[in-house]
């Protein structure tokens, strides 16, 4: 990616935003839970590719909704997924020390205060769905809550991440990684394109293209994470790199092979692409971060 195009500026634009959201909301209180929301912003501000978030600002721009509701959005979606890295990293899972380029939550504040502040970002996310100012409709707001809940839930991240730890156990067949990857990376991903509809009160016929680019995206994407770990550079990544073939994990890249996995990435980019075939400019962005999510190098 180009350091001055199009895709690069609307990240950087949207990752200044969520931090003053974020940094906004977490003022540390003068008592003991301080450390609780230092630790909240550690994880929270300053760092990631903020993917989530540009996805649902990309994909409410189709529907002319405002920035500011889709901002608030996406710090919600933002929330969740800090808060599956926190977990993810934790000892009793992938046991990491890096992430985001910096010691581990659990490493930097233990590992009490990184579950706390997990929970505490889970339940953050829906605070501000709840709130009114993410929309005037509370039908809609209602929608957006169970949605993200879904995403979340065991139907979403939190059950792929238990099909994951399976993946370390049993040998996996390409169907079960596909499925795996669905849920645990996929779902919430598929949340930031819906958001988008559902604050827009798109119609079901005008979701279809969306939902079959984020179930390409989605796939793309973790199919990018599983070769940065086999081929990645920390420095870029930001995280340890050869943990999933160390724990002997079952991946696209273990299963198909470096060569194939990043073709059938290339080819899940080309198919996404295809089903924004119904708009025009207003999508491009959805367009350059699809090709971004297997192009990256972080
Ligand atoms: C990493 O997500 C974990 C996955 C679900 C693949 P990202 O690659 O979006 O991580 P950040 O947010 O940029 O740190
Ligand atoms: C984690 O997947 C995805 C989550 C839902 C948190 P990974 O375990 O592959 O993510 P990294 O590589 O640690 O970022
Ligand atoms: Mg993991
Ligand atoms: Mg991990
Ligand atoms: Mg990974």
């Amino acid at each position: 990616m180009a350091e001055s195009s199009p895709l690069s500026r609307a990240l950087d634009e949207v990752r200044s935003e969520i931090d003053s959201f974020l940094g906004g909301l977490l003022a540390v209180p003068p008592d003991p839970r301080a450390r609780l929301y230092e630790a909240m912003r550690y994880a929270a501000i300053g760092g990631g590719k903020r993917l989530r978030p540009l996805l649902v600002v990309a994909s409410s721009a189709l529907f002319h909704t405002a920035r500011d509701r889709a901002l608030r959005v996406g710090a919600a979606v933002e929330c969740i997924h800090v808060y599956s890295l926190i977990h993810d990293d934790l000892p009793a899972m992938d046991d990491d020390d890096l992430r985001r380029g910096k010691p581990t939550l659990h490493k930097a504040y233990g590992e009490a205060t990184a579950i706390l502040a997990g929970d505490a970002l889970h339940a953050l996310a829906f605070e501000i769905l709840a709130d009114d100012s993410t929309h005037e409709d509370p039908f809609v707001r209602a929608q957006l809550i169970g949605e993200l809940a879904r995403a979340a839930g065991p139907s979403g991240m939190a059950g792929g991440q238990m099909m994951d730890l399976a993946a370390a156990e049993q040998a996996l067949d390409l169907a079960a990684v596909t499925r795996l990857q669905q849920l645990k990376t996929g779902a919430l991903i598929g949340f930031c394109l819906e958001a988008g509809a559902i604050m827009g009160k798109s119609p079901p016929e005008r979701r279809i293209g969306l939902r079959g680019y984020a179930r390409d995206v989605g796939l793309a994407f973790q199919i990018a994470d599983d070769l940065l770990d086999e081929v990645g550079q920390e420095v870029k990544t930001g995280k340890k790199v050869g943990k999933d073939r160390d724990k002997g994990k079952a991946t696209f890249v273990t299963l198909l092979g470096r060569d194939r996995a990043r073709q059938q990435a290339e080819l899940l980019v080309g198919q996404a692409i295809d089903h924004l075939k119904s708009y025009g400019a207003e999508a491009d962005l959805l367009r350059s971060i699809a090709r971004f999510a297997v192009e990256r190098d972080h």
